[in-house]
């Protein structure tokens, strides 16, 4: 497939697109962003990543010029432009405006931008459980909201990376909250369980289907928050987003975590692939 790079209606090869120096994304990160997935062309969840995109737009008063069915259009040639035949992950994001540097919100008649890009989305190998380190959630109080502010969020990614983890468990004291770039839920005694959504945790789409795909299975499904001893003794983790889909964890800081209730989990996991494979038309 091709990489496609997109910025206000110019497209081209990735690597070779260029932005605006006064982008506001560049001195604030003042803007939003969205990733979804598609399968050989084809969205998957396009609709419930356009809601949160325009919810997170009207949280930072950012006013999006393009309609949905616009935005939707430009995504679409973006991703027919990249020709994939494999899974690929749709990015784009708009920030404020393109002006001159001032915290003011601009007065004049600029509008937000848009930047897309378009890759390939690699499969994880879910036959290797993933390992897992936790470091102290000191982000704001904002992560409701899918900003471009993702510092605190690449710095414990890269954490993760030099203890030799796949990703990282935030918690606020003794409160888990999300992964770095990944919704965290836990199965315990058959009850599939995600913490409160607040402005703790983004209110993630896969975590979304997967409790919807719970609940299709009749399995019992608990919102509230968790602590971390609940979740080093949970019968399985679950570590899920757009791109890692829906993944177990085996290790935590190097010890045994969850693997205990293996049937349930795959249940629950093939349940969410079949959904993508009906509603794409894809197969492995
Ligand atoms: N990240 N929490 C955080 C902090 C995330 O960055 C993500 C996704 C998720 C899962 O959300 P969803 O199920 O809607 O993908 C939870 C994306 C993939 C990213 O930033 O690349």
């Amino acid at each position: 497939m091709r990489e496609i790079g997109y910025y206000n209606g110019k497209m081209g090869n990735l690597n070779e697109m260029e932005i605006p120096m006064q982008d506001r994304a560049l001195f604030f990160g003042d803007g939003v962003y969205d990733v979804a997935s598609a399968w050989k062309g084809t969205f998957f969840a396009l609709d419930d990543h356009l809601d949160r995109f325009y919810r997170s737009c009207s949280m930072l008063e950012i006013k999006f010029p393009l309609t949905r069915e616009e935005l939707k259009a430009e995504l679409q040639k973006c991703l027919d432009a990249a020709e994939s035949e494999e899974a690929a992950a749709v990015y784009w994001q708009s920030s404020r405006a393109n002006c001159r540097r001032s915290h003011i919100f601009p007065k004049g008649d600029q509008k937000p931008t848009l930047l897309i890009t378009v890759t390939p989305m690699k499969a994880l190998d879910y036959s290797i459980p993933l390992k897992l380190t936790d470091i102290e959630d000191t982000r704001f109080l904002h992560c409701n909201i899918k900003t471009l502010n993702l510092i605190p969020n690449v710095l414990a990614a890269q954490r993760g990376e030099e203890a030799g983890c796949d990703e990282i468990v935030f918690h606020r004291g003794e409160y888990m909250t999300e992964g770095a770039h990944s919704s965290i839920l836990i199965l315990k005694d058959g009850t599939l369980i995600g913490p409160v959504q607040n402005e703790w945790i983004l209110p993630s789409i896969t975590r979304k289907h997967i409790f919807e795909a719970a609940e299709e299975l009749g399995i019992p499904r608990e919102e509230r928050n968790i602590t971390m001893d609940e979740f080093k003794d949970a019968d399985e983790v679950i570590v899920c987003s757009t791109t890692k889909i829906c993944a177990a964890a085996d290790t935590f800081n190097g010890r045994p975590v969850g693997m205990k209730d293996r049937e349930l989990f795959r249940k629950i996991q093939k349940a969410y692939f079949d959904r993508i494979f009906r509603e794409t038309g894809w197969k492995l």
